[in-house]
């Protein structure tokens, strides 16, 4: 049997109802704070995501799944999306319209990682990215954004950690005192460390090797080395977030693992799946698009990690009681959720009756009510608990006796009250009754 490569897998139809329902969220959130739709291709130039990211980062060292064409070109699997986003603002001269883009794509990435939980090759995030704007309003409210939609989303016990990185006026200064301060931990480093080290230092700061992050503990931070620009830019975002009680706290050891940023970095951190892990991470890019070409303007984003997220969103609604479930069924999330289930499932009992169940599901459907009919020809209390297990909000027992005497049952099955509905016009009725029309 033919199976999935290692670190990729299915979405499965159990699991892509809740996936749905937190992309929906997530768009609709977006949306009303001015965030267009972009859809960017799976594959880009090599060239794009190494002069992006980085060349020194373990994204672009060692990730990537990049191979020739048979032309021979280098192309690569996107590892993320904000390297084309800005490739795409660039070539197709957005800012020429308006200097003031906000964008969304949600879809795969694919990083060659080691697969465990949380972890995978193939990835999904949702991704924002916001172009023109320098202020730090803009940095807070993307951070409000991720607050806001998590908390719509359920989950609480997330925490945002912010930092700055400091920008190219004063961070020249700051890597170099970074340096001479390696320079006298070089044998408590990694290979990779000390490779990285000369040509970009601050690499170090983001290693996981247990020793160097011990070595580098009591490391100078770019929070230290802060320009004013930098500093007030700060300082900003932290009194806007703390006005708008969005919870966080700095981080000075939060460096990434990408290198294009600089200013404000932050990540949302949550111990819901094992051992901490980012749920979402992003920050400021003021000097990329203008490395790759593009016009001098600012720009900053996030991206969401799609898996992680359904995971923890799927613990919380799974750990729930079934009350809390009906109190959060109100949530719009939960019926985004719970709008996947049936409204209606016709019994047909009979030939006859079957032909007309036929008629009347696709009637319905086309209406809008979810409808499923069942043409098995099988007993009404084997169907009874196929509607239990479909949890069919109502049934609508048909026989061929019911259609005889004009008086269909639909049975609402929480409530279990009963309604009588005429074979004849039985769509229009089930419509006016379930307040659709
Ligand atoms: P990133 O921190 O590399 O940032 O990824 C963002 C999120 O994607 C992570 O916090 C994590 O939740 C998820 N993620 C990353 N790798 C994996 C993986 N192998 N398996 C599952 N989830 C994963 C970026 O990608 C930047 N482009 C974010 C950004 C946008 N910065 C500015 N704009």
């Amino acid at each position: 049997m033919i199976q999935t490569i290692r670190g990729f897998r299915d979405i499965l139809p159990e699991d892509t109802a809740l996936w749905q329902a937190i992309e929906k969220s997530a768009s609709e959130l977006f949306e009303d704070f001015g965030f267009q739709e972009i859809r960017i291709p799976i594959m880009e130039k090599t060239e794009l995501f190494a002069r992006s990211i980085g060349e020194t980062t373990d994204i672009v060292e060692k990730e990537m799944y990049t191979f020739p064409d048979r032309k021979g070109d280098k192309l690569t699997l996107r590892p993320e999306a904000t390297a084309s986003v800005v490739r795409s603002y660039i070539q197709h001269n957005m800012g020429a319209s308006d200097p003031v883009q906000k964008l969304y794509t949600i879809g795969p990435m694919f990083r060659r990682e080691r697969p465990q939980k949380g972890r995978y090759r193939q990835f999904y995030q949702i991704n924002a990215e916001v172009f023109g704007i320098s202020s730090p309003y803009i940095d807070a409210q993307l951070i409000l954004i991720l607050n806001e939609l998590f908390k719509r989303l359920g989950l609480s016990e997330l925490k945002a950690h912010i930092n700055s990185l400091g920008c190219k006026e004063c961070r020249p200064a700051f890597q170099k005192e970074l340096l001479s301060f390696l320079n006298g931990k070089k044998e408590h480093l990694c290979e990779n460390c000390l490779r990285r080290m000369e040509k970009n230092p601050l690499r170090t700061l983001d290693c996981k090797v247990p020793e160097c992050r011990a070595a580098l503990a009591d490391a100078p931070s770019t929070l230290d080395h802060l320009c004013s620009g930098c500093s007030d830019h700060f300082e900003t975002v932290k009194s806007v977030l703390n006005e708008q009680g969005v919870d966080f706290t700095v981080d000075k050891t939060l460096v990434r693992g990408l290198d294009y940023y600089s200013r404000t970095t932050f990540e949302i951190l949550t111990t819901a799946l094992g051992a901490q892990s980012a749920v979402a991470g992003g920050g400021r890019y003021d000097a990329l698009i203008k490395e790759l070409d593009g016009p001098e303007t600012y720009g900053i984003g996030f991206a969401i990690g799609l898996d992680r997220l359904a995971d923890i969103v799927a613990q919380v609604v799974n750990s729930s009681s079934v009350e809390e479930r009906e109190a959060g069924s109100q949530s719009k999330f939960m019926k985004l959720l719970y709008a996947k289930v049936p409204d209606i499932f016709i019994i047909p009992l009979g030939e006859k009756a079957t032909r007309l169940a036929y008629l009347w599901s696709s009637s319905l459907n086309i209406a809008g009510i979810r409808t499923e009919a069942d043409y098995s020809g099988r007993s009404l209390k084997s169907l009874m608990k196929r509607a239990d297990r479909l949890n069919a909000a109502h049934v609508l027992i048909a026989g061929d006796q019911e259609i005889e005497e004009n008086a269909l049952v639909l049975r609402n099955m929480k409530t279990k009250e009963q309604y009588f509905i005429t074979a004849e016009n039985p769509v229009e009725e089930i419509e006016t009754l379930l307040n659709r029309v």
